[in-house]
């Protein structure tokens, strides 16, 4: 029985300095954040912006959101979408640091009221006009020219919401949501996509040199190369993570990641390849681990039973 208290006393220590150090220690070191579970309706940003910025928020969101109210006419969203592909058209070519992002599967990626603000205005709905003087010199800002009543962007969006729809996989989330900016080396991407398999070496070396310099038009753009995320899901937790996508600024203030407007189901997509590329035995070990809980326990049974059995003469 003595044992038992012994153990017990160790447990009960070693709980205490898990839970009561630990978090402690990273509470210190990291403010919480609360998320707003992927709703894109400004509050967020109205509550966090800098004074002089309220009132532009609040009219921006407010207008937002009446639009968002608007029903949309996907045929006439169709015909107006073609101003779209003039910049989203596959061609890989960078525009003002990056390669504009395919818009297959915009639909099920991004939220309703988030596309609506960023065809309203990219920098503010991106939570990146800290950035800009002139918003309009954002990359996607010239849209603003071409997309100019709210009847227009309901429709845009109502299209989009209803064809460039579709069930996506985790690495084809990555690719359209993050991958223009961010390499993932272990699941063989780079800021031009998937890297193809190589013939010549001189084939492969000329296609570094087309990541590299598309690597430096993305630093010019954001002033730091975007880190590769590949084991990014081991270094960050979940909740940081999570709290970070949804709005970057709520983390690393004054920071020139956009927003990028996921929706919560589009976000668990973009989170399973991390943790595929990150971590790719994790489902094995979490299906392993009852087992080997299970024979701790018939363990302790066995070694119990064994030393009472060896001690009974000697008390
Ligand atoms: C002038 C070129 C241009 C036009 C026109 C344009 N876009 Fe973009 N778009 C871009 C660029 C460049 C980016 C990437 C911006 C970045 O990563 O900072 C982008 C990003 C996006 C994204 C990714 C969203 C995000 O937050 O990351 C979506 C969705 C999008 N555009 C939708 C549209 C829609 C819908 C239209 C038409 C109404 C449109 N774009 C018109 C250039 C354009
Ligand atoms: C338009 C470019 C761009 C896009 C798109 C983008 N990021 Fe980033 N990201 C950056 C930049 C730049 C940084 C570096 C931020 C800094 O240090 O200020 C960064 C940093 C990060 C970090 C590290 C944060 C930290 O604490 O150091 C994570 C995690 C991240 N991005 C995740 C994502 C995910 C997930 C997506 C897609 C859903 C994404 N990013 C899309 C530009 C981008």
């Amino acid at each position: 029985m003595k044992e038992f208290k012994i153990l017990a006393v160790v447990v009960i220590l070693s709980l205490i300095t898990y839970w009561g150090v630990e978090p402690f220690a990273h509470s210190q070191m990291h403010k919480h954040v609360e998320g707003h579970n992927f709703v894109y309706d400004g509050k967020a940003d109205i509550t966090d912006a800098a004074k002089e910025k309220v009132a532009v928020k609040k009219a921006f969101w407010g207008e937002v959101n009446q639009i968002a109210k608007l029903p949309g006419n996907v045929a006439a969203g169709e015909a107006s979408f073609a101003v779209c592909m003039g910049c989203h058209n596959g061609s890989g070519v960078n525009m003002g640091g990056v390669v504009p992002p395919s818009l297959d599967h915009a639909g099920s990626l991004y939220d309703k009221t988030y596309l609506i603000a960023l065809i309203k205005d990219p920098a503010i709905a991106s939570n990146v006009d800290h950035k800009y003087a002139v918003t309009m010199m954002h990359p996607m800002g010239a849209v603003q020219t071409m997309v100019t009543t709210p009847q227009q962007i309901a429709d845009i969006v109502a299209f989009i919401k209803a064809k460039k729809v579709g069930n996506i996989e985790p690495k084809q989330a990555f690719l359209e949501a993050c991958g223009r900016c961010h390499a993932n080396r272990y699941g063989g991407l780079t800021q031009i996509g998937e890297t193809p398999k190589f013939k010549t070496e001189k084939e492969e070396l000329a296609y570094k040199v087309k990541v590299l310099d598309e690597q430096d038009l993305v630093k010019a753009y954001m002033g730091k190369l975007p880190p590769d995320l590949s084991i990014m899901s081991r270094a960050r937790s979940e909740q940081y993570m999570e709290t970070f996508v949804e709005n970057p600024q709520s983390q690393l203030p004054g920071t020139s990641m956009p927003r990028v407007g996921l929706t919560k189901e589009s976000f668990e997509k973009v989170k399973a390849y991390l943790d595929e590329t990150g971590d790719p035995s994790k489902a094995a070990r979490n299906a392993i681990g009852p087992w080997v809980i299970l024979f701790f326990v018939i363990f302790t049974v066995l070694a119990y039973l064994w030393k009472k059995h060896q001690w009974k003469d000697l008390h």
